[in-house]
């Protein structure tokens, strides 16, 4: 990296994506706080900094306003993901109980059962692009199977994830063209037609399935609208698709990478909750994270004005030396591994425990059932679309059983 360029930070940048972390650090040092040149945009480099906006909805704000001239639909009230305290509290009290690690570890035999017929077919075929063998479908249907929706809609629910995610961020730098918000629309309309049918369904016959959950709470009328339910159910469908198939891609490629580490853990197979954090430490499946300023703050010694739109560079935190050692070495045994992958405070992810063991469930039948695994071709791993998220769309790969 040269020093004696001007620093600038531009999340588009095919190169900057592909390796953020030497300019990531050279924000951590010299500009902590950057200034997006002609926007009212900053972003946040260091661990501690993005540590304490995570902690306080009261000045950094989840709910980013709409730019003027534009009227939010009053049947599309945001999601909690967009809410703050205490609208958010209560919605998210509704779902908090489907995670809980209790409930999560009941889920693990059957996680491990998908895992294994995925791989079956992987290994018939040997050369596999791994996104669509694995690490694509093992998490859309733990997800699907949990709302309690029918699995046949597979390809028409990657559709609607991978479109409502591709342009993910790109209103915080610019005004978002009138075609990327119509198409988005019209996802959300089919997908609030589809879950309305499946609503019905479970009115009319309640299951053991988040779906009938959020139902009974819909009926009682106080807790949540019919509105805020089909948003709730876009949100669990979309969030917890593209963010785990990166986690397991990314793990893959980074194991692949160290073959050392990939050793070690074939060898120490009990290291694989260690090894699962340390990716999402090392290649951080969402790298960016945000908050809207209510007020005027002061970050790193900088004044942010109120209304300024703020990118939490989450990727950059996972490195920092000042809380990680050897914050750039891959260990799939680092202990104490503090790092800001899910969030922190009162956003924290809802799906941190899922996201955990699928992953560790998917590494490990995957090194159980293969002696070798190697990447085919060199050229670069196309990048998801989203400058938000890091992961790769396609990962071509050798298994040998
Ligand atoms: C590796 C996988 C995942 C990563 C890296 C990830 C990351 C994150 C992050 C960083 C946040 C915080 C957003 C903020 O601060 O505003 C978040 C929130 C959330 N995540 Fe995840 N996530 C993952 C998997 C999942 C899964 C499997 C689900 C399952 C449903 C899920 C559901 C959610 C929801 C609903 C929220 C919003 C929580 C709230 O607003 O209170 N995520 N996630």
């Amino acid at each position: 990296m040269d020093h004696t360029e001007p620093f600038a930070f531009n999340p588009f940048d095919p190169d900057v994506r592909y390796d953020p972390f030497p300019l990531y650090a050279r924000a951590r040092r010299e500009h902590p706080v950057y200034v997006h040149e002609g926007l009212p945009l900053v972003s946040v480099f260091r661990y501690d900094d993005i540590q304490t906006i995570l902690k306080d909805p009261t000045t950094w704000s989840n709910f980013f306003p709409p730019p003027p001239g534009v009227e939010l639909r009053a049947d599309l009230p945001p999601s909690m993901l967009l809410q703050d305290p205490p609208e958010h509290t209560r919605l998210r009290g509704l779902v908090n109980q489907a995670f809980t690690p209790r409930m999560i570890r009941r889920l693990e035999p059957r996680m491990e059962e998908i895992a294994n017929e995925l791989l079956d077919a992987a290994l018939a075929a040997r050369r596999v692009d791994l996104v669509e063998a694995l690490t694509y479908p093992l998490p859309v249907i733990v997800i699907a199977e949990m709302i309690g929706v029918p699995m046949e809609q597979r390809d028409q629910f990657k559709e609607w994830s991978d479109g409502l995610v591709e342009n993910l961020g790109l209103g915080l730098l610019a005004p978002e063209p009138p075609e990327v918000i119509a198409r988005e629309l019209q996802l959300i309309d089919e997908m609030r037609a589809y879950f309305t049918q499946l609503v019905a369904e479970r009115r009319a016959q309640p299951r053991d399935d988040l779906l009938s959950g959020l139902v009974a709470a819909e009926l009682e009328g106080s807790r949540l609208s019919f509105d805020e339910m089909l948003q709730m159910l876009i949100l669990l469908l979309v969030a917890g698709n593209e963010t785990t198939t990166n986690l397991i891609g990314n793990a893959a490629v980074a194991l692949m990478e160290h073959p050392d580490q990939l050793a070690r853990l074939r060898a120490q197979p009990e290291l694989m909750p260690t090894a699962i954090d340390e990716v999402l430490r090392f290649s951080s499946p969402v790298q960016v994270d945000a908050r809207h300023s209510k007020c005027r703050a002061e970050v790193a010694g900088q004044t942010i004005e109120a209304g300024t739109n703020v990118l939490l560079v989450l990727g950059s935190a996972n490195r920092d030396a000042t809380v990680f050692d050897d914050a750039d070495a891959f260990d799939v045994g680092r202990v104490d591994n503090r790092h800001l992958a899910f969030g922190f405070g009162p956003h924290y992810c809802l799906g941190a425990n899922l996201a955990r063991l699928e992953a560790q469930v998917a590494i490990r039948v995957l090194l159980q059932r293969t002696r070798r695994m190697q990447r085919t071709g060199d050229e670069r791993l196309p990048l998801h679309p989203s400058f938000i998220f890091r992961g790769f769309t396609r990962i071509p790969v050798e298994l040998e059983a």
